[in-house]
C-alpha cells in the first residue's frame, strides 16, 4: 500500500514536471517568435532545399567571410562553412530560441572554430572584414541593414538579400549584379562599389 502511493506521488511529480517543462518551452518559443516580429522579421528558416542555390548565388569561396544578419539557427553559414569552406562565418542573431539553437549547433559543427555567433541587433553588426552579407528579412529592415552596409561594409562586398529587394536611391553604393528566382522567392545580389 505505501509502496503504491509513493509511486504514484513520484508519478504525478514527473508528470507536472514535464508539464512545466512543455510549458516553458512553448512560452520560450513563443516569446521568441514576438521579439524576432517586433525586431523586424520573424524567425523562418530558409528551406534547405536552396540553401545551394544562394551560396553560389553569392558566390561564396574558401577566401570569404560571410556574414548572415539575423542567422536563425545558422542553417546558411553552416553549409556555407560545410559546403563551400569558407573562411570564417559570423551571424547575428536578437531572438533567443533561434539563438540557442545555433549556439547548440555551432557546440557539435567540426567548424566550430570558424563559426562565430553574436546575440546582437543586426543593426550593430561588424562588417569590417565581412565579405558576402546574406539577409532574409522583411522590407523595413532590409532598408535599415542596407543603409547600414551602404555606411560600413568594404567595397567589393557582396550582398545577397532574399525575397526584398534595396531601394537603391537611398543606398549610392550598392549596385545590383543580377537576380534568381528560388521558387516563389526572388534573391537579389548587390555589390558595394570599388571606387
Ligand atoms: C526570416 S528569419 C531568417 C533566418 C536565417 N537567416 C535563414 O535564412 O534561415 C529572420 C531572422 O532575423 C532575426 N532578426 C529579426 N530582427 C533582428 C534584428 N534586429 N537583429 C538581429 N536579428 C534579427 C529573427 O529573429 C529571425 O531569426
Amino acid at each position: 500500500m505505501m509502496a503504491r502511493s509513493m509511486v504514484s506521488i513520484i508519478l504525478i511529480s514527473a508528470l507536472f514536471l514535464l508539464t512545466l517543462a512543455a510549458l516553458a518551452f512553448v512560452a520560450l518559443v513563443f516569446v521568441s517568435l514576438l521579439a524576432s516580429s517586433l525586431a523586424g522579421a520573424p524567425y523562418i528558416g530558409m528551406r534547405n532545399q536552396y540553401i545551394d542555390a544562394l551560396l553560389s548565388l553569392g558566390g561564396v569561396s574558401v577566401e570569404d567571410v560571410v556574414c548572415d544578419l539575423g542567422c536563425g539557427d545558422g542553417r546558411v553559414l553552416i553549409a556555407a562553412l560545410e559546403r563551400r569552406r569558407a573562411r570564417r562565418a559570423v551571424g547575428y542573431e536578437i531572438s533567443l530560441w533561434p539563438f540557442l539553437k545555433v549556439v547548440l549547433k555551432r557546440y557539435f559543427s567540426r567548424f566550430r572554430s570558424r563559426l562565430e555567433v553574436r546575440r546582437k541587433n543586426l543593426l550593430e553588426a561588424d562588417l569590417s572584414e565581412v565579405t558576402i552579407v546574406y539577409m532574409y528579412l522583411y522590407p523595413l529592415l532590409v532598408q535599415r541593414a542596407a543603409l547600414k552596409i551602404n555606411e560600413s561594409a568594404r567595397p567589393g562586398t557582396r550582398v545577397v538579400s532574399v525575397h526584398y529587394s534595396v531601394d537603391l536611391e537611398a543606398v549610392p553604393n550598392f549596385r545590383l549584379l543580377k537576380t534568381a528566382q528560388l521558387g516563389s522567392m526572388t534573391a537579389y545580389v548587390y555589390e558595394i562599389a570599388r571606387y
